[in-house]
Order: C-alpha cells, then structure tokens, then sequence
C-alpha cells in the first residue's frame, strides 16, 4: 500500500497515457512537432478552452513557467507573484536566464494568493517610469496556489483587472490546473482567458501523465517569438510525438477531469478525517489535492515511524506539514493515514 504523501510527483502515470505512448512510439512520423499527434493536441486544447490558441509542449513545468514568462516580460521588467510561487522558490534562476534578467518580486498573501489590494500598493511604489528600476511587465498566479488553495473566478478577475489597468500582462502557472478546474467547478475559459489570464502553464505531469505540459497562449500574436524561444530552450523534442501523445490522450474524453476528481477526492477525505481529530488543524483551505495540517509533534513523529511519507511546509511554521494525493490515490491509504493518525490524538 502506498504511503508516500509527499508529492503528486511521486505518483507514476496513468494506464491510458502509457498505452498512448506505447501506440505513439510505433512507426514513423516527421520530427519536431510536425505529427499528427501535436496538431491534434493543439487543436484539443483550443476547443477545450473554447478559442484559438497557440499551443507549444514542453517536458517540464518550469519550462513551461519561464518560456510563458519571457514573453510578458522585456529584460528590465519585472514579474509579481506569490512570495511562495513556484517561480521564484523552486525554478532556480531559469526565470531569470529565460526572461533575459527580469526580476520576480513576491508579494506576501493568504493562503499562498496574492491579494488586489497587496498588488495595488506594490504597483503603487513600482517606479514606473523611473529608468532606475525594474518595470513592472507581468503578474503570475498559480492555480492551484502552493498552499492548496485555489483562487476564485472573482479573485481572478479582480487581479487581473488591477493587472491591465497598470499595463501588465497575465501568466498562470497551472501545475495543478485540473485540481483547481475541478475544485472551482468552473470552466477552463473561465478560469483563464475570460478571467484575464495572457498566458497559461498547463501541467499534465503531476496527474497522471509521464512528462507533458504545455505553454498555451490564448492570443497567438503574443506567441510568434516561441517557437524560436522554446528551441533555445532545448524543449523542442525531435520526437515530439511522445509529448503530444501524453497531452492527447490526457484529454480524451475527459481523463484529465476523472484525475483530478480522484485525487481532489482523496484529500478531501484526508483533510475530513484529521479535522475530527484533536489537536490537528488545517492551516489552508483545501480546494484540490493538497492539504497543509498542522500535527502534534507525537502523530508527525508516529507516522513517520509507521513509513508514511510527507515534507514539513515550514512557511507554514512550526508543526505545518504537506501532503498530498495524486490521480492514484486508494481510499484504502487514505484510511490507514487517518487511522495511523488516530492513534496519536492528543
Ligand atoms: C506550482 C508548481 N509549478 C510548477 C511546477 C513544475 O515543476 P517541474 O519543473 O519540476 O516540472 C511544480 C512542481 O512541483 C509546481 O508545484
């Protein structure tokens, strides 16, 4: 049974995606993209966010994160996000090498969201104008947060509003956007372009596929130089086939969504069994597959002792740890956590 809660990444990939790229990898197809596979890809996630978009897979989400980035941004500008993003905590300096040198700056905020009102003052105190500073150029949100969390149709749109109104373009880092889709019950249009959203990071990695995502450009105009950036950017697979088929066949009759909802349902049920035990609180709202608790030291230490597995979320402070489902993810492991837990209620 598994008892790795640390990462959706630990999970392996889906059935359906192994035999896609099983079928894939038979016989020939021109290299670089030009298959079947990626056009028809391309063409899936544009009817699935309902307009036409510029669509360029990729192998990793920080890939996808700096190439997105490095079209919102000139050298000198720079890029608001969470002070907890992906970005600016997890991606080294790739955002700075693909951006050509642009700074992040992290905004502090709730529940890993950074707040209209924190982006207004920043922006209020950006010296725009000034040669001696950054320029403001680009906000990026993740969605799901890295706390779990996912941000409202009106968080987004509020955001994204205070966005335009100063100029900058919008980038999403959607590691877990299925997570968040399904957790919002929204739509992908909805949660993307017409909440004012530029650019999107599309993972597909973390649920289920073996290495696919997808930068996708909801205005192509915006996407001419990415086919140049992306090749810079050692991401343009000569046998790009096996991508597109990951992508493919993760929107097939809607596997990506029945995914999601497994592991959306996991840690839902996670999250409900250690909110009924004393001394367990849950310090984010949980609207995907990730949860952050904090445990008493003696159930972290005994379930530890018992092999489970899950990292300590230390901006979270002392006793917060993560853990998270994945598309995976069995009742059964589910139970024996909570049970495991059980037996250390303070
Ligand atoms: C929020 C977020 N963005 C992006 C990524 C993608 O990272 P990677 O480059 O490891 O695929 C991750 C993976 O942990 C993530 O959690």
């Amino acid at each position: 049974m598994n008892r790795n809660f640390a990462s959706d990444n630990t999970a392996g990939a889906a059935p359906e995606i192994l035999e896609a790229v099983a079928a894939a990898a038979r016989g020939r197809a021109m290299p670089y993209g030009n298959d079947d596979w990626t056009r028809r890809a391309s063409q899936r996630i544009s009817e699935i966010f309902e307009r036409d978009c510029a669509v360029f897979p990729v192998a990793t989400g920080t890939a996808a994160n700096t190439l997105g980035l490095s079209l919102l941004t000139p050298p000198w500008g720079s890029v608001y996000c969470h002070q907890h993003a992906h970005i600016i905590l997890d991606e080294s300096s790739a955002p700075e090498l693909f951006t050509g040198g642009a700074r992040l700056i992290g905004l502090a905020g709730e529940a890993g969201k950074v707040s209209a009102t924190a982006l207004e003052a920043a922006l209020a105190g950006s010296g725009k104008g000034d040669v001696h500073h950054v320029q403001p150029a680009a906000l990026s949100l993740t969605q799901l947060t890295e706390w779990g969390s996912a941000y409202s149709l009106e968080e987004l749109g509020a955001l994204t509003e205070v966005a335009r109104r100063h100029g900058l373009k919008v980038h999403m880092d959607g590691a877990r956007f299925a997570n968040a889709l399904v957790g919002l019950n929204c739509s992908p249009a909805e949660m993307t372009w017409k909440a004012g959203v530029d650019v999107l990071s599309f993972g597909a990695t973390k649920n289920g596929c073996l290495a696919a995502e997808a930068v996708v450009v909801f205005d192509p105009a915006l996407a001419e130089s990415l086919p140049f950036r992306r090749k810079r950017a050692a991401q343009l697979f000569s046998k790009m086939r096996i991508v597109s088929a990951q992508l493919e066949a993760y929107l097939q009759d809607g596997l990506w969504l029945r995914l999601a909802r497994r592991a959306n349902d996991m840690a839902g049920l996670l999250a409900e069994g250690l909110e009924s035990l004393a001394g367990v609180e849950l310090v984010a709202p949980v609207h995907g597959n990730e949860l952050f608790v904090r445990l008493p030291a003696k159930m972290a230490g005994g379930l530890k002792a018992a092999g489970f597995l899950f990292y300590p979320w230390t901006f979270g402070g002392e006793g917060v740890y993560r853990l998270v489902t994945a598309f995976d993810s069995e009742r059964e492991e589910v139970e024996a956590f909570i049970a495991c837990a059980r037996g250390f209620e303070e």
